[in-house]
């Protein structure tokens, strides 16, 4: 087995999959002072991400430079120059630490860490970012299972403080407190979770939303009086409908598709027509402009 040095930290890292999450998790490693390569698939979706941080950035900027202008340009460029993009698979596998962050698509991920369990020195450890899937599952077909774990972050993640450490059996206790003083580096707190379906905020959150979505289709009450009796009620930042729409529908869509596949007598894990329709329809949420609400074209909801 080949063991890493307790002490030793992640120096630099790269992040399979500049989308919401995979960019999230890029910004706030180059926020950390941590230099992150992204690994994109085209120009085009390499254009999308550097986008996304620039916005995201900007947003960080305005609170941290009071409104100052110059300051405020000063402050994103100097994060920008720790991170870089490239299509070139690579160049990215060489780093210390691979977190990956492609479409929740067992397929996808087991071709993707084949491939760069090949490609990467035998240092470099692995993390997924999935929120649904087995790690050891994914991690099945590598060479470093006890190089492999998972760093689930949250959405948006820039602004929320978790990350759940994913421990398989395999793992080694060395690695796991790496990830874990990763996580903290990049100013978040870690929790660890076994390698159990959902973990722990997803097992949770989930089926509440499936359950929200379910209430509704009953006819018990609206959408907005729903998101408004959470809020309220529960001291919750969003409603389970604004949540959903801001992770995007068709995410969990895939997971409770997933589960339902795997206990198909859960009452909790039962597809819902309205959120089926609503995919079907191309409505995703905030990003496709409309899902449970519609939005602006700066992501605002139109009341
Ligand atoms: N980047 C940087 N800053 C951001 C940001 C982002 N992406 N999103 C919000 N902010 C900051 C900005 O400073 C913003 O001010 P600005 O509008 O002037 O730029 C400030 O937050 C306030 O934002 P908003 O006015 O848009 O809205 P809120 O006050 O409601 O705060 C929130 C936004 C922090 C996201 C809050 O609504 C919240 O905590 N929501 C719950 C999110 C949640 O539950 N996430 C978990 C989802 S589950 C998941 O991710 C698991 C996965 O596996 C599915």
């Amino acid at each position: 087995m080949f063991r890493l040095s307790q002490t030793s930290l992640f120096s630099k890292i790269s992040v399979w999959g500049g989308g919401t999450m995979g960019g999230g998790i890029a910004q706030i490693t180059a926020q950390a002072g941590i230099p992150a390569t992204i690994l994109e698939v085209s120009q085009d979706r390499i254009d999308f991400s550097r986008k996304q941080i620039e916005g995201s950035l900007a947003r960080v900027a305005k609170k941290k430079c009071d409104g100052d202008a110059t300051k405020m340009k000063a402050y994103v460029d100097g994060i920008m120059k720790n991170l870089t993009w490239t299509t070139d698979e690579k160049q990215a596998a060489d780093t210390d630490l691979i977190v990956e962050a492609v479409i929740e698509d067992i397929k996808v991920k087991h071709d993707l860490f084949a491939r760069v369990d090949k490609l990467a020195p035998k240092k470099t450890v692995f993390a997924s970012n999935t929120s649904s899937l087995g790690i050891a599952d994914i991690a099945s077909v590598t060479g470093r299972k006890d190089r492999f774990g998972g760093l689930h972050f949250f959405s948006p993640v820039p602004m929320m403080k978790l990350v759940e450490v994913v421990r398989t059996e395999e793992l080694s206790p060395e690695v796991l407190a790496q990830l874990k003083d990763f996580a903290t580096k990049v100013g978040k707190v870690p929790v660890v979770t076994k390698d159990s379906m959902g973990f722990i905020v997803n097992r949770l959150l989930v089926p509440y939303q499936m359950e929200a979505i379910r209430l509704v289709e009953r006819g018990v009450a609206s959408i907005p009086d729903v998101d408004t009796a959470m809020k309220l009620g529960c001291g919750y930042p969003m409603g389970p409908f604004e949540l959903c729409d801001s992770v995007g529908c068709d995410i969990i869509k895939f997971v409770i598709d997933g589960w339902h596949k795997q206990y198909p007598e859960e009452p909790l894990f039962k597809p819902s027509k309205l959120l089926d329709d609503l995919i079907a329809q191309g409505k995703l949420g905030k990003k496709t402009g409309e899902g449970f609400y519609k939005y602006d074209s700066k992501g605002k909801k139109i009341e």
